[in-house]
């Protein structure tokens, strides 16, 4: 499987982040390497990587940079100089609480170890980045091995956008029962929404489900209805960006369309959701930031060809809220919850 993201270290104490360039897919595969904590900014805000889990550990590694280039002879020095860093990275994307989660937890590390020498507490940083990619896939793999159990031999799987290996450090929240299914040695097939407007379904999940060899068909994102009501789709697995106490889930735009149809249609629809991805702060879905982007992504296909008339209104919202009444299961690395159950999960402490 390829690599989404990668720690380099290099002589002398540098240090560089290595980032598949996601905009390239499926045409090429490229690295871009950041040795500044601006340019993993710039990849999270351009899309060159995305997917929340992806994003997370991109801002971890990137905080990670920042204190590699601090000089600073105490704490508070460290800290101050560390924070514009931290700020940046949780400035670049609104809706995914992956990058904050990420780095209360590197801020977390930062107070636990405050004593020791700033050397030390850098090296901690990179090491936790490290390990958050590391945690990141084991627990894909636990999302998956309890996510497996609700696909049949046999079964057609619907997702949207790409919450796959690529939306991750690996083997991804979406695909992973999908990818366990198959390791069980069931006949899965997937349904893949292209995911308009930036075709992360049709560039990613297309792609890396079959360099996997998994069967995979695309769909233009209007289609999954019909699918539907031909019985054509079984279940339904998506990531998501957010998910909140009352189990409503915020996940790329058409998630919330793609729930409503299943639901009309009987269909049992899911959500891989790591608890990196779950806010328990938030009471309900109308909390949740969600991001606008620009419009050159609705009206232009890349930068290669205008398919609307110049200087049309354009609405990009990047992400809709599927409220917890239409999601049959939430699974997450500790086991499958029913939406209205998911605080159980809430740290001790947490409101
Ligand atoms: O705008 P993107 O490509 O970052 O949106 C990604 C999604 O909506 C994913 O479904 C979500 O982040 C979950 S990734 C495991």
């Amino acid at each position: 499987m390829i690599d989404t993201i990668k720690w380099q270290s290099g002589p002398a104490g540098s240090a560089q982040v290595l980032i598949l360039d996601q905009r390239l897919l499926p045409h090429d595969v490229s690295y871009i390497e950041c040795s500044d904590y601006h340019q993993v900014v710039d990849c999270i805000k351009t899309l060159a990587i995305r997917g929340a889990p992806a994003i997370g550990i991109a801002a971890a590694m990137g905080i990670a940079i920042a204190a590699h280039a601090i000089s600073a002879d105490n704490i508070k020095d460290f800290t101050t100089k560390l924070r514009p860093a931290i700020d940046a990275l949780l400035n670049s994307r609104p809706t995914a609480v992956n990058i904050q989660w990420a780095a209360e937890r590197i801020e977390r590390l930062i107070e636990n170890n405050k004593t020791l020498p700033i050397s030390a507490i850098v090296e901690l940083i990179t090491r936790e980045g490290i390990a958050i990619l590391a945690e990141d896939i084991e627990i894909n793999k636990a999302i998956g091995r309890f996510g497996a159990e609700f696909i049949k031999d046999g079964d057609t799987i619907l997702t949207h956008c790409n919450a796959g290996a690529l939306a991750t450090g690996g083997y991804g929240t979406a695909t992973a029962p999908i990818r366990t299914a198959v390791a069980q040695g069931k006949r899965v097939s997937v349904i893949a929404d292209e995911t308009r407007p930036v075709l992360q379904g049709a560039r990613l999940t297309a792609w890396e489900l079959m360099q996997d060899n998994i069967p995979v068909t695309l769909i233009p994102d209007n289609a999954a209805g019909e699918l539907m009501r031909r019985g054509e789709i079984d279940l339904c697995i998506v990531g998501t960006d957010r998910t909140v106490r009352n189990g409503d889930v915020a996940n790329k735009i058409g998630t919330y369309s793609v729930a409503v149809l299943a639901k009309e249609n009987n269909i049992p629809f899911y959500v891989a959701a790591p608890l990196s991805s779950i806010d328990f702060t938030l009471p309900s879905g109308e909390h949740i930031p969600i991001e606008e982007r620009p419009s050159d992504e609705v009206t232009n296909i890349f930068g290669r060809c205008e398919i609307a008339p110049k200087g049309v209104a354009v609405r990009n919202i990047a992400f809709d809220v599927t409220p917890a009444r239409y999601i049959t299961l939430i699974l997450t690395e500790k086991g499958a919850f029913k939406p209205e159950d998911i605080h159980l999960l809430s740290p001790k402490g947490k409101s």
